[in-house]
């Protein structure tokens, strides 16, 4: 049963939060029992430390004598007898069905500035397939290589779960079986002004945002995900983050490398192109695995120091792909409360004493948020980071254009199929400057990787006069939208 007004008052008073009802006698009866709910939902133990520990203190920085690069596997090449073993340990245990996909898609895609779930965002740029579609087609792929069900875990927010649910049901669950399909929702952390004191977003809403991707590890638990995942015999997760259109979804070398160290989490990581890119780095800091983020730099110019050619040191950049034990998750969760959260100082529409709603032209307060990397800290054992081939596992889509962008993500896309098709002998129509000139996109259910491609592609004869997009049976594809690369 919900809690009564009178308890919710309490509750507030205790943590110097009663301002929160103060339109209490304007709502109406559905409004109340809407505010009742959002502040029955809040662990005001967690928040009010949040608040004392970030807010109303500046915490410590953190200092380190010493920060030193991972060791890296290189990206696995057939022939190295350590990336055949992988293969083989990964490729044993997708066949036993041990292996799920997890994604986290509860974020509020701010800088894309889409209005639905971002894993929604309309990313091919002829047939216009959602990210969503294309990551369903490669556990379709990795379905059919391995004969077996990969359940996928979708973690949403409560701002996009039901269009969530409704965009796989309109698309009939892109081919996977519905039940296949599981959606679980983070929790919500009320946002703060900048003297700690918890805003409304309406008069009988509380002001609130999804925990950050690190909300996974209690959510996975507490929603019953880790306990679905055993029950099936599924011990292993493959993490992904849904803006990575490029990524392999499952890459059985990385499960192989993650089985054989005896590993709880294992991370891939990309070499960055130079030392100020906006991207995390796997690092050991006084002997301890982090990963620390790029606003951190600064702090720590050992991570800004390059070798004789130019290049960063410390290059192991963190694109956000990892594989999980199940039982790690669990154990994380154990130690909840010794995870690290951050704040992050931002606009945050409010609705101020005379009841209007404000929409400030400059940061006003904090949001709360974990990150999944730092689950890092908890391992016990040597860090397992595997490099990856950038452009074919990483093409995040944060903005519209520029450098992390959907156009570079469908240009570098673009790029890396006309090589698959130039490789087949096909000639790609490209500018003088060797450009591709028009889109090009295959479907990870026909190839997934170069080498499939070329096994399948001689049975085909596609026309390159234009742009050209391959379906899932090698058929061409009905244009929907154009998008130039
Ligand atoms: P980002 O940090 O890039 O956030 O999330 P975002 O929501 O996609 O975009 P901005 O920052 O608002 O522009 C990286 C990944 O983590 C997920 C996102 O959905 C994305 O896949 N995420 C982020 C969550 O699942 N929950 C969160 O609370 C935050």
């Amino acid at each position: 049963m919900m809690i009564t007004y009178t308890e919710a008052r309490d509750r507030l008073r205790r943590h110097g939060q009663e301002h929160i009802v103060r339109f209490w006698d304007q709502l109406n009866d559905t409004e109340r029992a809407t505010l009742l709910t959002d502040i029955e939902q809040v662990d005001f133990e967690l928040l009010t430390g949040l608040i004392n520990e970030l807010v109303l203190t500046e915490p410590a920085p953190e200092y380190f004598d010493c920060i030193e690069p991972v060791d890296v596997i290189p990206p696995p090449e057939p022939g190295r007898p350590d990336a055949d073993e992988a293969l083989e340990a990964g490729e044993a245990a997708l066949r036993a069905g041990r292996v799920g996909a997890m994604v986290v898609a509860g974020g509020q895609g701010t800088r894309l500035g889409c209005s639905g779930p971002k894993g929604a965002y309309p990313i091919g740029p002829i047939t216009g397939k959602s990210l969503f579609e294309y990551h369903a087609g490669k556990i379709l792929n990795i379905q059919d290589r391995y004969g077996c069900v990969a359940p996928w875990y979708i973690m949403v927010s409560e701002a996009n779960h039901a269009e969530t649910r409704q965009f796989f049901e309109e698309h009939d669950y892109f081919g996977l079986e519905p039940d296949q399909t599981v959606f679980f929702q983070q929790a919500m952390v009320p946002c703060v002004d900048e003297a700690g004191f918890m805003l409304l977003d309406q008069r009988h809403r509380l002001a609130r945002n999804p925990n950050g991707h690190g909300g996974a590890i209690p959510a996975m638990v507490e929603s019953g995900i880790c306990g679905h995942a055993k029950e099936r015999g599924i011990d292993i997760l493959s993490y992904f983050q849904v803006d990575n259109w490029a990524l392999n979804v499952i890459d059985p070398h990385f499960v192989g490398y993650h089985l054989l160290h005896g590993a709880e989490m294992s991370s891939k990581a990309h070499r960055k192109r130079k030392v100020r890119e906006n991207v995390g780095i796997h690092c050991m800091c006084d002997g301890e695995y982090r990963v620390i983020e790029y606003s951190e730099l600064d702090r720590f110019p050992q991570l800004l120091e390059t070798d004789a050619g130019g290049n960063p040191l410390h290059f192991a950049g963190n694109p956000a792909i990892h594989v999980l034990s199940v039982d790690f998750i669990e154990k994380v969760y154990r130690n909840y409360r010794e995870f690290p959260w951050h704040k992050a100082h931002k606009k945050i529409a409010y609705v101020n004493e005379a009841g209007e709603r404000v929409l400030p032209q400059s940061p006003n307060g904090y949001k709360f948020e974990t990150f999944v990397f730092d689950a890092l800290r908890f391992i016990r054992h040597d860090p397992v980071v595997v490099e990856i081939h950038r452009k074919n596992e990483y093409t995040p889509i944060k903005e519209l254009a520029g450098s992390n962008s959907v156009e570079e993500a469908r240009r570098l896309r673009t790029q890396w199929w006309a090589e698959w098709l130039e490789a087949a002998g096909y000639a790609v129509p490209r500018d003088k400057d060797g450009r591709v000139l028009y889109p090009i996109e295959i479907s990870p259910r026909f190839a997934m990787t170069k080498d499939e491609f070329l096994r399948k592609a001689n049975s085909f004869s596609w026309p390159m006069d234009g742009p050209l997009a391959i379906g899932p049976e090698g058929e061409v594809e009905t244009v929907r939208a154009v998008q130039s690369v």
